[in-house]
């Protein structure tokens, strides 16, 4: 049994052979402080972040797309993974999603949490590379390709040529610092104190990176920090522009810096056929014609774009046997434990 997991910062994903997706759920956990016991994952956990007593806690063990508590992911993967095998005397092969730019020790922390289930072998591609797979882009032949998959805690930005990546850089901050910067926007501006998933669908409501002419409004409720009270605000989407645009420039440029380290036959493909956008947060509202108007090139923001990575995990799963096999030099596969 093969499996392909995308483990993201926000939500994991997971495609096993004949049934295609199986999980969608948010990469979340909560547990009890006293006895460590396991509570809840995925979206019932999610449901209670920031309404929970003293005794629990709720956490996203991911940072940055990589591991910040090593357990914690442990567990949840091992949860995931039980729901997808229906026995464990088969172990299954995954193919798991990494950073482009990634330490030996994370990479290693992934395939020891991934381990843990009792695996016949990990394997590893980089998440710019699957989202390549996954829509639809020939990144095999010896043709350059840009894609750029952008989630809660890193934007990957890749330039790909005959299976490997040309030139690639990894942004470490993305949509869960955009968050990060509404929640301390909303207590500057408005001494409101509102929680993560709050600040994340407000983002999602009405966060825009281009000038509009329509302004749109979300309630954002939380606590008055002065009185303590409950209180709530009604947001303008030209307030969240002016908080969040940084970050989303931030990777606008890098993209233009890889295009500049880019060699020119690369390059000329790449004007020719654009840019592709995937991941979650290519869905904010502005982000492709930021990117474009960075560039000069045009962009295209691939369709469904927060499932790419985990179906071009699955589409490259054709290779794992190769990849054991060790018999094509041309293989995506970074490595294979
Ligand atoms: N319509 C939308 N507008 C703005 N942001 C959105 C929208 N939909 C999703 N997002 C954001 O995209 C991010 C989640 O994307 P995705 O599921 O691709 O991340 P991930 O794979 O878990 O993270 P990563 O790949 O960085 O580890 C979140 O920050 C979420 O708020
Ligand atoms: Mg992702």
């Amino acid at each position: 049994m093969d499996i392909a997991l995308d483990l993201g910062t926000a939500n994991t994903r997971i495609c096993i052979e004949h049934d295609g997706k199986v999980i969608d759920e948010p990469s979340v956990i909560s547990y009890d402080k006293l006895t460590n016991e396991i509570l809840t994952f995925g979206s019932e956990a999610y449901q209670m972040l920031g309404r929970t007593s003293n005794r629990i806690d709720v956490v996203f063990p991911l940072e940055s797309s990589v591991i910040a508590e090593s357990s914690l992911v442990e567990e949840l993967v091992n949860i995931f993974l039980c729901e997808v095998c229906s026995s464990k005397v088969v172990m299954p092969r995954v193919l798991a999603c990494i950073p482009g730019e990634i330490t030996e020790v994370q990479k290693r922390a992934i395939v020891n949490a991934i381990s843990s289930f009792g695996v016949r072998r990990v394997l590893l591609l980089e998440s710019a590379k699957a989202a390549a797979f996954g829509c639809g882009k020939d990144i095999m032949s010896p043709h350059g390709a840009m894609v750029v998959d952008m989630g809660a805690g890193s934007a990957d930005i890749a330039v790909m040529t005959l299976g490997g990546v040309s030139v690639g850089k990894t942004i470490k901050t993305a949509g869960n610092a955009m968050d990060e910067e509404i929640i301390k926007y909303a207590r500057r501006q408005h001494n409101l104190i509102i929680g993560k998933a709050m600040a994340r669908s407000c983002k999602e409501a009405i966060g825009t990176v281009m000038y509009e002419n329509e302004e749109r409004t979300f309630r954002i409720k939380g606590r008055d920090a002065v009185r303590g009270l409950p209180k709530f605000v009604d947001i303008k989407s030209s307030e969240i522009m002016e908080v969040i645009f940084d970050i989303a420039k931030n990777i606008a440029v890098a993209i233009a810096d890889v295009l500049e380290d880019t060699p020119p036959e690369l390059l000329s493909d790449i004007h020719t056929d654009g840019i592709t956008i995937t991941g979650g947060l290519s869905k904010l509202r502005g982000m492709r014609d930021l990117v474009e108007n960075a560039t000069n090139i045009k962009v295209t923001t691939a369709i469904e774009p927060s499932d790419c990575v985990v179906n071009g995990l699955f589409k490259a799963i054709d290779y794992i046997d190769e990849a054991e096999a060790q018999k094509n030099s041309l293989n995506p596969l970074m490595m294979v434990y």
